[in-house]
């Protein structure tokens, strides 16, 4: 045994000069540390050594192996940059990084704000947390009134809801600002509605608001006229039908001819009328003097309709196919 091991000694002594790279000195580890290695097979017979000479054989054989590791991590150190080196392939092509896109919910709400600005709109900004007061109570609507089951919400608190439309920043503008009064609100809103193709619990609205001397439903109908024009670069068929809010007197709704795969049927847009003069009361602005409108637009439906999606869903769901498609 003891002549073995000398041998094996020798052996990698011996080869240990040849080496030259880090592909050699793994083809080393392998030849002597490896499963079939020969220090690995001197282990191997160690089983059969005489009794009383195991520990003393065993020891040499340890000593063996810790030399060989010596030698295996010498090399290491020596040829460890050229391994490095030899695994980049410079003549690969590059990894094409992954560019995010804008999300087309955000791309129609730009848009919009672009066709509001150039009709000398600007934009208001209000809180998803809103309080019951200008969710409801400033906007004629008290806290018994069946309009409320139409907009439920999650309460916070008795006093704190999901705010159910954009239509309060209506009055924390007007609480700021005397007329004239010209701003859109875009933003998130939150509703106890059953999801299906058109109705999502959570959805985004741009409001609108003006209120100036001799403003009337006509200019109203202007704008929005206007703004569907852009926002579609064409005529749609549109149909404005009469409707019901607490808050504006008379109240309207538009809706657009809406081509699915499941056929066409009209796609309400939108909620407007006239401000009603208890809402303008309420902020201090006096109804014999001042006339307002506003309208409250899907941001959902408006995509829908420009990018013919056929399901609501689809914008929140993440899906990468479907999204890659508008970056
Ligand atoms: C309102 O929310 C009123 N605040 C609009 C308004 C503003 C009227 C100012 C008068 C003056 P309505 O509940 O109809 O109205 O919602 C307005 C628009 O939001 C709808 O026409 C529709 O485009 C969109 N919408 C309503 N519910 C959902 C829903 N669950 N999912 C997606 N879009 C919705
Ligand atoms: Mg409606």
């Amino acid at each position: 045994m003891k002549e073995q091991i000398d041998q094996v000694r020798a052996q990698f002594l011996q080869d240990f000069q040849q080496l030259s790279d880090a592909r050699a000195v793994e083809q080393f580890r392998i030849k002597f540390l490896g499963k079939n290695g020969l220090v690995t097979g001197l282990f191997k017979q160690l089983g059969q050594v005489d009794k009383a000479e195991r520990p003393a054989v065993g020891k040499m054989l340890n000593e063996l192996r810790r030399e060989v590791e010596e030698l295996i991590r010498q090399s290491k150190e020596q040829f460890g940059a050229a391994k490095k080196e030899s695994t980049i392939d410079l003549t690969l092509p590059g990894r094409q990084p992954a560019y995010g896109g804008k999300h087309p919910l955000s791309v129609v709400r730009e848009e919009a704000k672009q066709i509001f600005a150039k009709l000398g709109f600007t934009v208001a900004d209000g809180p998803e947390v809103e309080t019951d007061y200008y969710n409801f109570e400033a906007l004629n609507i008290p806290r018994l009134h069946p309009a409320r089951n139409m907009q439920d919400t999650l309460y916070i608190t008795e006093d704190l809801v999901l705010r159910t439309h954009t239509s309060p920043v209506q009055i924390r503008t007007m609480l700021r600002q005397k007329p004239p009064v010209r701003i859109i609100a875009p933003g998130r809103v939150y509703r106890r509605d059953t999801p299906d193709a058109s109705h999502s619990p959570v959805f985004h609205q741009v409001e609108g608001l003006c209120v100036d001397e001799g403003v009337s439903m006509a200019d109203l109908k202007a704008v929005l006229s206007v703004f569907v024009r852009e926002m579609f670069g064409k005529e749609f068929k549109v149909r404005f039908r009469p409707s019901y809010f607490p808050f504006t007197e008379p109240s309207a709704e538009m809706d657009l001819w809406w081509e699915s795969s499941r056929g066409g049927r009209w796609l309400e847009l939108l909620g407007c009328g006239m401000v009603h003069p208890n809402v303008l009361s309420e902020v201090g602005i006096d109804p014999e003097k001042y006339t307002g409108w506003a309208f409250g637009v899907g941001i959902d439906r408006l995509a829908m309709l420009k990018y013919a999606i056929d399901d609501i869903r689809l914008f929140f769901e993440n899906d990468m196919r479907f999204l890659e498609q508008f970056s």
